[in-house]
């Protein structure tokens, strides 16, 4: 999990918006910008609607975005064409969150492992083939006698590893994992995080970890950013984020985690969200959390905070940080 300050990502104001008919807008990713480390861990959070799983389809490419750019490495994403972009796409990969509707069922398992090298001229001989989808399959924890299986033959936590398998045959540099472990069993759970961890130390993979389990997020990730409605509100340090939030909505998500150590506990603020969560469609004016915060002022109704560096290496998207 080591992370130097060179970006390998970098996102500048990107947007996805939904066209969902009657002239109605789902503002999905609303204007968020940050970079993601070289060999880092990007955890991101947040509560389902709030745009994590847009924000990393978009980020990849897999959604044109409505606005903004991405860099990888320097290079535009969002603008590349032809060779150029077949070239970053083989970079930059996903692991999904439903291994069970993400594997086509009717494939055996060394096809869907090999397509990424057959779309990209990589298999070689039938031979060489076999011997890459072995070396995948011994690489996630399976066996090669595996690959002449199909998805159905096999758990939850070993669809993941075949997903992940597929996501590493291209050798890629960039993996967003969405939510990859929710749909697991909570005893497998731990298994397929030493994997993600073990593959990210062997070959310096940098991920942006797409969770709602906070404590888990913590455990992983380097940094962490908080999403709410479409907007980032804070990213920091995993210790300085659950340490010291600085967003109103960011101490809220911790307010339900119990801490460890009863000092801390007894003396931790505790904010507890009211209302309901707004529609992107019609997200509030001004700072789109003021609906439920309970520090909002006339300002935080008139004015779209910035998203500026509160202290060292920490940002918050909040007129009072
Ligand atoms: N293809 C789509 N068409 C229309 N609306 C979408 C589409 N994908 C996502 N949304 C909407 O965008 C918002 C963000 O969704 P999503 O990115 O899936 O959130 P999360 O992954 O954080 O749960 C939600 O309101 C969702 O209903
Ligand atoms: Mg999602």
């Amino acid at each position: 999990m080591k992370s130097n300050n060179e970006m390998l990502i970098e996102v500048d104001h990107l947007m996805k918006h939904f066209d969902i008919g009657n002239g109605k807008t789902v503002k999905a990713v609303n204007d968020i910008s940050f970079g993601i480390r070289k060999g880092e861990t990007l955890g991101m959070v947040g509560e389902s609607g709030c745009g994590k799983s847009t924000a990393g389809r978009t980020l990849l490419r897999l959604y044109e975005p409505t606005a903004g750019a991405v860099k990888f490495q320097g290079q535009d994403i969002m603008t590349a064409k032809g060779s150029k972009l077949k070239a970053l796409r083989r970079e930059m990969q996903m692991v999904f969150q439903d291994p069970y509707a993400s594997l086509n069922p009717r494939w055996k398992v060394e096809n869907l492992i090999a397509e990424p090298l057959d779309i990209h001229g990589l298999a070689g001989s039938a031979k060489e083939r076999k011997l890459q989808v072995e070396r995948l399959l011994d690489r996630v924890g399976l066996r090669s006698d595996h690959a002449k299986r199909y998805p159905h033959e096999f758990s939850g936590g070993q669809r993941q590893r075949i997903g992940i398998a597929r996501a590493l045959a291209l050798n890629p540099k960039f993996i967003v994992c969405d939510e990859p472990i929710s749909a697991l069993d909570v005893s497998i759970q731990a298994q397929v995080v030493n994997l993600l961890q073990d593959l990210q130390r062997d070959y310096g993979l940098t991920y942006l970890f797409i969770a709602h389990d906070l404590a888990m997020v913590k455990h992983i990730s380097d940094r962490v950013a908080v999403m709410y409605l479409g907007k980032m509100v804070e990213l920091a340090s995993s210790e300085d984020l659950y340490a010291n939030p600085k967003h109103p909505y960011t101490k809220a998500l911790m307010s339900a985690i119990p801490v460890p150590d009863p000092d801390v506990e007894e003396n931790k603020e505790r904010i507890v969200l009211t209302g309901e969560l707004p529609s992107p469609v019609n997200p509030p004016s001004g700072c789109n959390f003021r609906t439920r915060c309970p520090f909002a002022t006339e300002k935080c109704a008139a004015e779209v905070p910035a998203f500026r560096e509160v202290a060292p290496d920490q940002w918050a998207a909040c007129h009072y940080a």
